[in-house]
């Protein structure tokens, strides 16, 4: 058992916790705990890019309003005027680091660099790295993670949970690393930064999402937990029963793809003005609902009328694995299908990053700022990771200056370690994810997530029936899946109307007052 002492604790090695180590390590001693296969976790896997206000063109009100348009009367007004006017230097800290963003070339440019256009967005206003924008902005920012001396990294280590003072305040975390031994790792502040919860769900636009583990350890410690039930699902990831999630993105609609039903017509221009560039809660039902009346399982994604060159220049790499996977995306239309892509809902934090729990923040998908409100506009929660970890870490800096003291006391960290039945671990996750799937996801009911809770408090039961399965890391994350998953229902349950990305055929008004939703712990029903 090693007990290694930093400044600041960050897990999770996307965007924006590789943001926040390179925007502290110069005066605090970091150690970033991230996982070995620099592929895991959702950033590296962004496609589109991020919006920020960049052109001459565009202003900061049309971004603020663009986003409170999308998040249907539920966006905090402060997150989100925070986090577009602080857009355009996180923008230029980014190409400061080098990251390598494609260029606007040609006398008509208004801006060095090519802006595209994603859903909801009124204006040209996504800087993007050809298709794979997050793979750069991570092997960029993780080149220099790996050179920085003051950046200590651990990526075999698991994190279970947090390690609490006797006052309750956060003081590290603990988890098992690969050869099954548990370490614990003390700090004066840890930051959270380890995804959102889409993995809930059985089909996912990346191939390993979390399942919102961070949120419960959070929670563990006293965290609220805010707006679960606004779970995004991308309108548009290859349909590929075979093959790794792959998402298609919202940047081929930008650039005027089109989506078609199975007879070849367009369904989007007679539902919303905006068509194939409607908010994605509005698109991805109306997917739904035509892959309800077709018999294929899929709509079709069309943009062979942009031309092949047109089409290898915007998207090498959709082109690329399309083209692995038997389909020529130049001489065929893309079948697709909405796949559960981003967690709007997370743990409450200020614009700073902190939570309810002294000593402990979140930054990044694991967190709710308020600036999504009922649904996520494409492209802007890469900027939240930036903009978020970027005021994070001038919060600590001068925390870090100013020290608190840390008694960390351990009886929450297990002291042996089992291994429980792997193949059934294995059964209650494929079954949590079967309910999520069928009874919580893009169009919901009154009866379909009273089930969903019935049989999630059926596996949770199952899952704690196996002796000590909480000291097994997967039992301790599954565990904290199924919780996470049942306060996803209770919170859908609470909402009596239908908004943004929470559609119920029960309530299918608005309420006059829209009102965030705050769970904790203590909402879990009671053990049988
Ligand atoms: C996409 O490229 O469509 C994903 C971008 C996002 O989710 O913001």
């Amino acid at each position: 058992m090693s007990t290694p002492t930093s400044d600041v604790l960050i897990i999770g090695g996307g965007v924006a916790g590789l943001t926040l180590a390179l925007e502290i390590a110069d005066h605090s001693l970091v150690t970033l705990v991230r996982p070995d296969q620099d592929d895991q976790g959702a950033s590296r896997w962004a496609q589109g890019g991020i919006a920020a206000v960049l052109s001459p063109d565009d202003n900061f009100e049309a971004h603020i309003n663009d986003t409170l348009i999308a998040g249907d009367g539920l966006c905090n007004a402060e997150a989100v005027g925070f986090t577009v006017t602080h857009g355009p230097s996180a923008i230029q800290w980014l190409i400061d680091q080098g990251v390598p963003f494609t260029p606007e070339t040609g006398p008509s440019a208004r801006y060095p660099y090519h802006l595209t256009r994603e859903g909801g967005h009124n204006a040209r206003r996504i800087i993007h790295a050809d298709d794979a924008t997050g793979r750069a902005l991570v092997d960029t920012l993780l080149n220099k993670v790996n050179q920085h001396p003051n950046i200590t990294q651990y990526c075999d280590l698991t994190v279970v949970g947090l390690l609490k003072d006797d006052q309750g305040a956060c003081c590290g975390a603990y988890g098992c690393d690969t050869h099954q031994q548990w370490h614990s790792i003390t700090a004066s502040y840890t930051v959270l930064a380890t995804g959102g919860a889409s993995g809930l769900y059985r089909h996912t636009t990346t191939p390993a999402p979390s399942s919102g583990e961070g949120m419960m350890m959070a929670a563990e410690l006293g965290a609220n937990l805010m707006n679960l039930e606004f779970q995004q699902f991308h309108p548009t990831c290859l349909f590929d029963p075979e093959g790794p999630a792959f998402l298609i993105s919202e940047a081929v609609r930008g650039e005027g793809g089109l989506l078609l039903n199975e007879t070849g017509q367009r369904f989007m221009p007679a539902l919303d003005k905006r068509a194939e560039l409607a908010p994605r809660d509005i698109v991805a039902r109306a997917i739904d609902a035509e892959i309800q009346r077709g018999t294929l399982g899929h709509v079709l994604l069309d943009i062979r009328h942009l031309g092949e060159k047109a089409i290898r220049h915007h998207f090498p790499t959709i082109l690329a694995h399309c083209a692995s996977r038997g389909i020529d995306i130049t001489k065929q239309a893309i079948p697709v299908v909405p796949a559960a892509h981003y967690s709007c809902g997370g743990v409450a934090t200020d614009l700073k990053g902190a939570t309810d729990v002294a000593n402990l923040y979140a930054v990044g998908e694991i967190a709710y700022t308020g600036l999504h409100g009922a649904n996520r506009m494409a492209s802007n929660s890469l900027l939240e990771c930036l903009v978020f970890a970027r005021s994070c870490a001038q919060a600590l800096l001068v925390k870090t200056r100013e020290q608190s003291e840390c008694s960390p006391i351990f009886e929450c960290r297990p002291s042996l370690s089992v291994n429980a039945p792997k193949a059934a671990l294995s059964d209650i996750r494929q079954r949590m994810r079967a309910t999520m799937s069928q009874y919580v996801s893009i169009v919901r009911s009154t009866a379909g997530l009273n089930t969903a809770l019935e049989q999630l408090k059926g596996l949770l039961n199952t899952l704690e029936e196996i002796d000590d399965v909480s000291v097994d890391p997967e039992g301790k994350r599954l565990q904290q899946a199924l919780q996470l998953a049942i306060l996803t229902v209770l919170a859908a349950q609470q909402r009596h109307e239908s908004r943004g990305l929470h559609y119920t055929t029960d309530w299918s008004q608005q309420q006059p007052v829209a009102v965030a939703s705050r769970l904790s712990m203590k909402d879990l029903p009671n053990k049988r």
